[in-house]
C-alpha cells in the first residue's frame, strides 16, 4: 500500500489547478440512469471514487466512455447510456466501497419504479443513518421494503404519485436522492428543508438540462413538477470548493501565497470567512481565489453547520490551521458525532488539541514535529498533510487510499508549489 512522505517547511508558492467537484459527481453520474439518450459530463476528477461509481453504472448495464485517460490530463469526461437497464439492484460488495452507492436509489426507482440498494454499512465519521432518504422517497409515494440488509423501493404503479416532505434535519444524501426520484413523477413533489449546498443546485441544474421541471434551485423549498421522460444532456461539473479549501489550508499554514485556479469564490464564503478571521488573505478573483499568509495566524472559533454555514469537510483542515495560531481556537462539529479522528494523530505531531463531545479546544503551538500518521477518512488526511507540510522534519502518511477517493493528484498538485512531498510504495 502506497504511503506519502513530507519533509515539512516548504513555503508554498504558484498556482493550483482545483479540479470537478467529487461530491457534485457522485450525484450526477446517477442522473444518467433517468434517460435513455446519453449524459455527457466534463470536468469529472480522476477519483477512486468516480472509478467505483462508473463501475456500479456498467453493473446496471449502463455503457460508459471515458476520455482523457492521459496521465497528464486533469478531469475526464464520461459519457453514459443507460438505454437499456439490466439489473436494478446496488449489491453489497460495490455498496460497501463506497457509500456514495445510495444516490442510485432515487433514480433508479424513478426510471424502472423500483430500485434495491444494499445498506451502507457502519462509516468511519458517525452513524450515518438514511432513514432521511427512504422517508421523503415514502412521502412521494413510494413502498419501502427493508430485508437482509437491502432496502427495496416499489413505486406501485409504475410512477410516483408525487407528495411532500419536510426535512426534519438537513440533509445532502437525502435531498438528492428525493430530487432525482421527483423529477419522473407522475405528480408535484415538494421538499422543504432541503439542503441547498452548491452541489445540490449543480445536480438540479443537470436535471434541468436534461428537461426536469424545478422551482426554488438554491433554495431550501424545492418543488418538482415530474415529466414524463428526460433526454441526455452535456454537463461541467462544478469545481471542488473542498478542495480548493484544503489547499488554502495548505498555504496559508506554510505562510505561502498560491493562486488556486477555477476556484469559486461565490461557493467558498463561509470558508472565506473562516481563513480571514485567521488572518489569511483572501483575494477573489473571476479566474479563481489568491490565497497568502504573511503574519502570524490568529485563532478562531469555527461551527460548522450545513450551506451557507461553514462545511463540515473543511473542519479538519481548518483546525490542522489553526495549531500553528497564536492562541486558543474553538471548534464546533454540528454535522457528525464522531469526526474527530485526526486529533489524535495531530497531537502525535505537537498539537494541543483537547474534545469534550463535539467541541474541540486548539491551543496553537510554536511548533509542530514530523511523525508517522494513519489517515482514517478523506479530509482528515488531508488535516494531516496540511499539518506535515508546516512541520519540523518528516512525516509519513499511511492508508492513504483515502486521499485518492477524493483529492485528483494530490502529490503532483502540491509538488507543483514546493512542497516536498513523494508518493512510495510501503515495503
Ligand atoms: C454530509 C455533509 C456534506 C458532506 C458529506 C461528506 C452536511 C449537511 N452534509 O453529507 O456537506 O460533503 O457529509 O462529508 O453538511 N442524517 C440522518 N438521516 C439520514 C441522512 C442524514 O439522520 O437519512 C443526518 C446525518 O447523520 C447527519 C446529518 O443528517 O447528522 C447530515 O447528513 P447528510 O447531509 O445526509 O450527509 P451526507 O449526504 O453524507
Amino acid at each position: 500500500m502506497d504511503k506519502l512522505i513530507i519533509r515539512g517547511g516548504n513555503r508554498l508558492s504558484g498556482t493550483i489547478p482545483i479540479s470537478g467537484a467529487k461530491n457534485s459527481a457522485l450525484t450526477l453520474i446517477p442522473c444518467a440512469l433517468l434517460t435513455e439518450e446519453p449524459v455527457t459530463l466534463r470536468n469529472l476528477p480522476r477519483l477512486a471514487d468516480i472509478d467505483g461509481f462508473q463501475h456500479l453504472m456498467n453493473q446496471f448495464g449502463v455503457t460508459t466512455v471515458i476520455q482523457g485517460t492521459r496521465p497528464e490530463d486533469f478531469g475526464r469526461v464520461m459519457s453514459m447510456e443507460a438505454t437499456r437497464i439490466t439489473s436494478t439492484v446496488a449489491p453489497y460488495d460495490l455498496v460497501r466501497k463506497m457509500r456514495a452507492s445510495i444516490l442510485v436509489l432515487g433514480p433508479m426507482l424513478a426510471r424502472m419504479g423500483e430500485a434495491t440498494v444494499s445498506l451502507p454499512g457502519g462509516c468511519a465519521i458517525g452513524d450515518r443513518p438514511i432513514d432521511l432518504h427512504l422517508q421523503a422517497l415514502a412521502a412521494f409515494g413510494a413502498v419501502i421494503e427493508l430485508a437482509a440488509g437491502y432496502v427495496k423501493a416499489i413505486a406501485p404503479d409504475g410512477g410516483l404519485p408525487g407528495g411532500e416532505f419536510d426535512f426534519p434535519v438537513v440533509s445532502v444524501g437525502a435531498t438528492e436522492n428525493a430530487v432525482m426520484a421527483a423529477v419522473l413523477a407522475n405528480g408535484t413533489c415538494r421538499l422543504f428543508n432541503a439542503a441547498r449546498e452548491p452541489e445540490i443546485v449543480d445536480l438540479c441544474n443537470l436535471l434541468v438540462a436534461m428537461g426536469a421541471e424545478i422551482e426554488g434551485i438554491g433554495t431550501s423549498d424545492l418543488t418538482i413538477h415530474g415529466v414524463k421522460r428526460l433526454h441526455g444532456a452535456t454537463y461541467r461539473v462544478m469545481a471542488d470548493r473542498i478542495e480548493a479549501g484544503s489547499y488554502a489550508c495548505a498555504a496559508a499554514i506554510t505562510g505561502g501565497d498560491v493562486f488556486l485556479e477555477g476556484a469559486n469564490a461565490g461557493e467558498m464564503q463561509a470558508t472565506i470567512h473562516a481563513l480571514r478571521a485567521i488572518g489569511v488573505t483572501v483575494e477573489e478573483t473571476k479566474k479563481g481565489l489568491r490565497v497568502a499568509a504573511e503574519g502570524p495566524l490568529r485563532p478562531a472559533n469555527l461551527t460548522t453547520a450545513p450551506y451557507p454555514g461553514l462545511a463540515t469537510d473543511m473542519q479538519a483542515q481548518l483546525m490542522a490551521l489553526v495549531c500553528k495560531a497564536q492562541g486558543t481556537s474553538v471548534l464546533k462539529e454540528t454535522i457528525f458525532e464522531n469526526r474527530y479522528m485526526h486529533v489524535p494523530e495531530l497531537r502525535r505531531m505537537g498539537a494541543d488539541i483537547e474534545t469534550e463531545g463535539r467541541t474541540a479546544i486548539v491551543k496553537g503551538v510554536d511548533r509542530l514535529t514530523g511523525a508517522e500518521v494513519m489517515a482514517t477518512d478523506l479530509r482528515a488526511s488531508m488535516s494531516l498533510i496540511i499539518a506535515a507540510l508546516a512541520a519540523e522534519g518528516e512525516t509519513v502518511v499511511r492508508r492513504i487510499y483515502h486521499l485518492d477517493r477524493g483529492y485528483e493528484r494530490l502529490e503532483e498538485k502540491l509538488q507543483l508549489v514546493g512542497a516536498d512531498i513523494e508518493r512510495v510504495g510501503d515495503s
